[in-house]
């Protein structure tokens, strides 16, 4: 039986990638599949959780007493955060959000006429780093997902969102597979996970969430 570490707590995820349209047939997106942001939903609704997941797209099964929010587009993703986040008492930025978006979607299929083709750009929205700097907003997790340089990268983001957690893993130890490795990094420090499958990891990022919130309440 899975302890009720967080019974009564409500608790927001964003998982999985956003797709930007670029036409009605083509997008801009990240390699993401869902599967840690499902896995740490799951845990926290077997955990006592009332969990809600905005899920971008992915065809992973909802979990059991989980509640899915379903968007496309990180504007999307960015709306139902600014919905759910704020009356909840933790928010876990797991999606793999689109950095920039193209400017003006094309109405219609673009033809392979030029040689080169250029999009504009536009830089989406920070979900994470809007939601942790709320007022009275939840206690704030982050992932970092990095090619290199994990300690120097997450620590950074840690400090520039503001956010108590951040747990990082190396991209090519973590996107797509169903093993991952990551470490942990607050106030205290870095903390390396023993490495397993995401659901095994997902508890052990409950376990030393639920130690952070035992301190902060005592403290
Ligand atoms: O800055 P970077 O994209 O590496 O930060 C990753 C963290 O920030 C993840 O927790 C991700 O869910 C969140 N994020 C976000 N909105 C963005 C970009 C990242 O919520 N536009």
């Amino acid at each position: 039986l899975a302890p009720k570490w967080f019974q009564g707590k409500r608790v927001v995820l964003t998982a999985g990638p956003t797709y930007e349209p670029i036409d009605p047939v083509r997008v801009l997106t990240n390699l993401s599949s869902g599967k840690m942001g499902f896995a740490l939903a799951e845990a926290f609704a077997m955990a006592g959780a009332e969990v809600t997941v905005i899920a971008g797209p992915t065809a992973l099964p909802t979990p059991w007493g989980v509640t899915r929010v379903d968007v496309v587009t990180a504007q999307q993703m960015r709306s139902a955060a600014h919905e759910y986040a704020p009356s909840a008492d933790l928010f876990v930025g797991v999606a793999a959000v689109a950095d920039y978006r193209p400017e003006t979607p094309q109405e219609h299929k673009i033809k392979k006429s030029a040689s080169t083709l250029t999009l504009t750009l536009v830089k989406n929205p920070d979900i994470l780093a809007e939601i942790a700097a709320l007022p009275h907003g939840p206690l704030c997790v982050g992932f970092a997902a990095e090619s290199r340089d994990l300690d120097h990268y997450a620590e950074c983001k840690r400090r520039e969102k503001g956010l108590s957690l951040v747990v990082g893993n190396l991209a090519q130890e973590a996107l797509g597979q169903d093993e991952t490795r990551v470490v942990l990094y607050d106030d205290f420090g870095r903390h390396p996970v023993p490495a397993g499958n995401k659901s095994e990891v997902a508890w052990a990022i409950l376990a030393h969430l639920k130690r952070m919130i035992s301190v902060r309440d005592e403290g």
